[in-house]
C-alpha cells in the first residue's frame, strides 16, 4: 500500500472535520424563527432560491449543470433528501434537537459562505430575514415535484395568470 494514496482522503477528512465543528461552535447560538414553513417564507424564500442558488444547487427534474461539473468540492444536489445529497453526517435520526441544527447551520453556511469552496456568502444585502426564507425554502426542497417547484419559485407578476 502506497502511503501517498490514503492522503488526499485524510486531508479531506480532517478540513470536513475542522470546518463542521467550526460552524457547529458558533451555529449553535443562532436563534431559529419558529414560522419557518410559513407559505410567505417559501415562496419568497423561493424564488430567491431559483434565481440565486438553482444553478449550482439544482431543482426538480434537474440533475446536473454544466456549471457545477467544474466545482470542487462540487456543490450536493438539495433537491435532493439529505441522505442523498452527501451531508447527511449531522443529521442522525430524527431528534428536534438535530433538526434545529441542521437549521442553523444552513443558515450560517448561506449567510458566510465556505471559505477554500464555490459556496459564496450572501450575507452583503441579503438580511437575515431573507437568509431564514432560504432555509424554510431548502427544507421543502427535497419534496416538492417539478410542477410544485414552478409554482413555489414564480415571482409575483406570475401568479395572477393562471386564474388564481
Ligand atoms: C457557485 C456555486 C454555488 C452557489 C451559487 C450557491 N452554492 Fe451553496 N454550496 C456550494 C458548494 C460548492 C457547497 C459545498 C461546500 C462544501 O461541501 O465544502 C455548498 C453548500 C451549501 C449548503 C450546505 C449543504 C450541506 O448540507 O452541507 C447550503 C445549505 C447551501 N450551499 C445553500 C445555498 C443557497 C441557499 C444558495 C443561494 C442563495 C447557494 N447555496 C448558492 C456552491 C454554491
Amino acid at each position: 500500500m502506497g502511503a501517498d494514496v490514503p492522503h488526499n482522503a485524510v486531508t479531506y477528512w480532517a478540513l470536513e472535520t475542522l470546518r463542521e465543528q467550526s460552524i457547529a461552535r458558533i451555529a449553535g447560538d443562532i436563534k431559529v424563527p419558529n414560522d419557518l414553513d410559513a407559505s410567505e417564507r417559501l415562496l419568497a424564500g423561493g424564488a430567491d432560491y431559483n434565481d440565486m442558488c438553482s444553478g449550482c444547487h439544482l431543482k426538480p427534474g434537474k440533475t446536473q449543470s454544466d456549471f457545477t461539473l467544474g466545482l470542487y468540492p462540487f456543490p450536493p444536489n438539495l433537491s435532493l433528501p439529505d441522505k442523498e445529497h452527501g451531508h447527511s453526517d449531522h443529521k442522525s435520526g430524527d431528534h428536534k434537537s438535530s433538526d434545529q441544527y441542521s437549521l442553523q447551520r444552513q443558515f450560517w453556511i448561506i449567510k458566510h459562505g465556505i471559505k477554500a469552496s464555490g459556496m459564496p456568502a450572501w450575507a452583503p444585502g441579503h438580511d437575515d430575514k431573507r437568509i431564514w426564507n432560504m432555509v424554510a425554502f431548502i427544507n421543502q426542497l427535497p419534496k416538492l415535484d417539478q410542477a410544485q417547484y414552478q409554482i413555489l419559485t414564480a415571482r409575483d407578476d406570475a401568479s395572477e395568470s393562471n386564474g388564481h
